[in-house]
C-alpha cells in the first residue's frame, strides 16, 4: 500500500525547526511522515511526543519511527487532552508543536473506515473507533433538521435539505456506496468534484467533533509551549482555517481584560503548498499552514 503522503514536509520543517536536544510534539502523528523528518533532523538528542486519536495510525507510526527508539513516544489519545498527555509523558516547555489537521490520505485509503465515497465500506467515518457513534448511527438516527443543518454548517452543502430529506426517507442507509449514490440521485452529476464530497466531509465532521477539539488541541500547545517554541497548524477547510486563524490572532493580541499576548505571528497569510506539490499530491490543494512563536510569559521575559 502507498505510504502517507504529508503535506507541506519541507515547510512544516522549517517552521517548526527541529535541533539536537529539543523536544516536539507531532499531536496528530497519523503515518508518522512529519515526526520522522522531525527525529531525523534533532538526531542524535531530540525527542518527540506523537499522538493520535486513531490506534491504528499510532500503531503504524510505532512500527514507522522504531529505529529511534526511546527518542520517539507514541500515544493513543486526542490533542484536545494534550496538555494532561504532555505532562504524562514528561513533556514541559516543547520546542514545537505541529498539528496537521483532518484525515490522512491512509485513512482514505481504506475502504473498512468508511472514509471514502469512492471506495464500498462500512459508513464509520470514525477516527477513534473505540468509541463514539458512526456516520451511520447519525444518518440513521438523527431527524432531518440536525442531519441538513450538519451537512450545512460542516460540509458546507446548499442542497443540504434536500439531501438529508432523501437520507431519511432511505433509512437505513449502512454503507458508503449506498450514500454516495443517494447523493448522487438528488444531486446530479456535474463538474469535477464528486456531489457527495460535501455530504461526508460534513458528517465526518460531526462523527470526530472536530471544531471542538481544534480549540482545546490549540490553547493547551499554547501552554506546553517554551518560549520561542513554535505552533504549526495545517488546516485542509476553511473552518478549520478560520479556528486557527482565530485562535492566533487571540493569542497575538491578548485581550481586554488585560491579559497579555502569548503568541507572535509569524504568517499573516497562510503558506500554500507549491504548484508541484499541488500537482503531485492532490489532496494537498487545499491546505493552508499558520505558525506562530511563544512569547516569553511576563515573569520569564524579567529574567
Ligand atoms: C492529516 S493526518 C496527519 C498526517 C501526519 N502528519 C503524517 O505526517 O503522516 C491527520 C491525523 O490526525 C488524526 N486526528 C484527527 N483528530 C485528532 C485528534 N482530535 N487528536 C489526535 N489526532 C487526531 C487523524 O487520525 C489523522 O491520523
Amino acid at each position: 500500500m502507498m505510504g502517507h503522503q504529508p503535506v507541506l514536509h519541507d515547510e512544516v520543517m522549517a517552521a517548526m525547526a527541529p535541533r539536537p536536544g529539543g523536544s516536539y510534539i507531532d499531536a496528530t502523528v497519523g503515518g508518522g511522515g512529519h515526526a520522522g523528518g522531525i527525529l531525523e533532523r534533532s538526531s542524535p538528542s531530540g525527542r518527540l511526543l506523537g499522538i493520535d486519536l486513531d490506534a491504528q495510525a499510532v500503531k503504524l507510526a510505532q512500527r514507522g519511527l522504531e529505529g529511534y527508539g526511546a527518542r520517539a513516544t507514541l500515544v493513543h489519545g486526542s490533542f484536545a487532552d494534550l496538555g494532561d498527555i504532555a505532562r504524562e509523558h514528561g513533556f514541559h516547555l516543547v520546542d514545537g508543536v505541529l498539528l496537521d489537521l483532518g484525515l490522512s490520505s491512509l485513512q482514505l485509503s481504506e475502504s473498512d473506515r468508511g472514509f471514502s465515497f469512492r471506495l464500498d465500506g462500512p459508513l464509520d467515518m470514525r477516527f477513534d473507533q473505540s468509541a463514539g457513534a458512526t456516520a451511520a448511527d447519525l444518518v440513521n438516527s438523527l431527524p432531518e433538521s440536525e442531519l441538513a443543518d450538519i451537512l450545512y454548517r460542516f460540509g458546507g452543502e446548499r442542497a443540504s435539505r434536500r439531501i438529508a430529506r432523501a437520507i431519511v426517507s432511505a433509512r437505513p442507509i449502512r454503507t458508503t456506496t449506498e450514500l454516495a449514490q443517494l447523493v448522487t440521485r438528488v444531486m446530479g452529476r456535474k463538474g469535477r468534484i464528486h456531489p457527495a464530497t460535501r455530504t461526508f466531509q460534513g458528517l465526518r465532521i460531526a462523527v470526530n467533533q472536530e471544531l471542538e477539539a481544534i480549540p482545546q488541541g490549540l490553547a493547551s500547545a499554547v501552554d506546553v509551549l517554551a518560549p520561542g517554541g513554535r505552533l504549526v497548524a495545517i488546516a485542509f477547510h476553511s473552518l478549520e482555517d478560520r479556528i486557527v486563524k482565530r485562535l492566533f490572532r487571540q493569542e497575538a493580541q491578548g485581550d481586554d481584560s488585560g491579559r497579555a499576548p502569548t503568541m507572535r505571528l509569524l504568517t499573516r497569510k497562510p503558506i500554500r503548498p507549491s504548484p508541484i506539490e499541488r500537482r503531485r499530491n492532490p489532496r494537498s490543494r487545499s491546505a493552508r499552514l499558520r505558525i506562530a512563536e511563544r512569547l516569553p510569559t511576563p515573569e520569564q521575559g524579567e529574567r
